[in-house]
């Protein structure tokens, strides 16, 4: 019998990618999402590269009457945790829009999980709790320090949240899985990362300015105390995270004891960068990119990249692919989203919501 596993966020970037992962290792998904920050046609490039159609509502994690709905329909026998916000700037503005979200639609999930003797659940957590280590490569045993925005205290309250519940005995196997940076796209190009208006993170940036959309890329800072000025990330791609997911799952699962708490790192071991990651992605795709040196950016750490021993000991996972094909894999994609008329696509979803 196939399980069944309930993904919040599912038409996200990492939760699309989860779904496609989740399918092909023979799992039934359900996707709840409220549309706020994707589309509705991810659902076709799921299908696309699957041949499978996963059940979808729309709806808001936060609305406990809809949630409740989901779980009394669905037979749902894990739960993967990606629906939240998630931009860093937009949380410094608009703090209790993030508490709110990102807390409150945890605390429902984990109501009705108990509710409905729901056992396992993979959360989405952060890099970001590290803020910058001490010790590189980070692993799991690092100080979490001070949060620097109300985005990365979400992370650090959710995972203290699951951590208080399993430790007063709730029956639930959690695991919070601390993400890297994730970049690319499948190598279908049939889904990948939507930005909707100026993308904050690098590699969308990249292939907007590759694809002329905008003039030229800033490089935040160059005076680093790093090989060549420019900050150091671990830049993982997103099937690599997508799979990381299916054997967190896989090991929940596996787990006889009733309730467990634990976390892991989901990186590839490597630091890259930025000046790296431009100069590979001009290689790999034989483009030139404009860019220039500009201020640094407020809130950056100047280099992390995880040791990645743990996610290979406990989950049997690493990441298998190229920094090539991470940078290859977005480029295709952005060429699609032009190519398969999805931004026409995304302006008329825009429009109709
Ligand atoms: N960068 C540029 N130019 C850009 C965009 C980014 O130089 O136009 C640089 C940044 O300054 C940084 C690096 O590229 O040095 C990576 O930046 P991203 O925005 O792509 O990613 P971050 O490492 O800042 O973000 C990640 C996760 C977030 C998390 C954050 C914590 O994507 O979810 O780390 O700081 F919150």
């Amino acid at each position: 019998m196939q399980k069944t596993i309930l993904v919040t966020g599912g038409l996200g970037f990492i939760g699309s990618h989860t779904v496609v992962a989740l399918q092909e290792a023979g799992y039934e998904v359900v996707i709840v999402d409220n549309l706020s920050n994707s589309f509705a046609f991810v659902l076709d490039g799921i299908r696309a590269i699957t041949g499978i159609l996963p059940r979808f509502y729309e709806g808001d994690c936060n609305d406990r009457d809809f949630m409740q709905q989901v779980f009394s329909k669905e037979k749902v026998e894990g739960v993967i945790h990606f629906a939240a916000y998630k931009a860093v700037g937009e949380s410094v503005a608009h703090p209790l829009k993030y508490y709110h979200n990102n807390l409150v639609s945890l605390i429902v999930l984990l109501e009705l999980m108990q509710q409905y003797g729901v056992a396992n659940l993979v959360f989405s957590s952060s890099c970001t709790v590290y803020g910058q280590p001490e010790h590189l490569p980070v692993d799991e045993s690092a100080p979490i320090l001070p949060a620097q925005s109300p985005y990365g205290n979400t992370k650090q309250v959710c995972e203290e949240i699951i951590r208080d519940s399993v430790q007063a005995g709730m029956p639930v196997k959690a695991l919070a899985l601390r993400y890297f940076n994730p970049i690319g796209a499948h190598p279908s190009a049939h889904i990948g990362e939507l930005p909707i208006g100026v993308p904050n993170n690098l590699v969308p940036y990249i292939t907007q300015t590759a694809a002329g959309i905008r003039p030229e890329l800033s490089i935040f800072g160059k005076d680093y105390n790093t090989p060549d000025g420019t900050c150091i990330r671990d830049f993982i791609h997103v099937m690599d995270l997508a799979e990381a997911h299916v054997k967190a799952l896989d090991y929940l699962l596996r787990q006889d004891a009733p309730s467990l708490y634990d976390y892991v790192n989901i990186g590839t071991g490597k630091g890259h960068s930025v000046l790296e990651v431009v100069q590979t992605f001009e290689q790999v795709n034989g483009i030139k990119l404009p860019y220039k040196f500009a201020p640094r950016r407020p809130g950056d750490v100047e280099q992390i990249y995880a040791k990645a021993d743990k996610a290979k000991q406990m989950l049997g996972w690493q990441a298998r692919r190229s920094l090539d094909e991470a940078l290859r894999d977005a480029w295709q994609w952005q060429k699609a989203l032009k190519e398969k008329g999805i931004l026409e696509k995304m302006q008329k979803a825009e429009a109709n919501s």
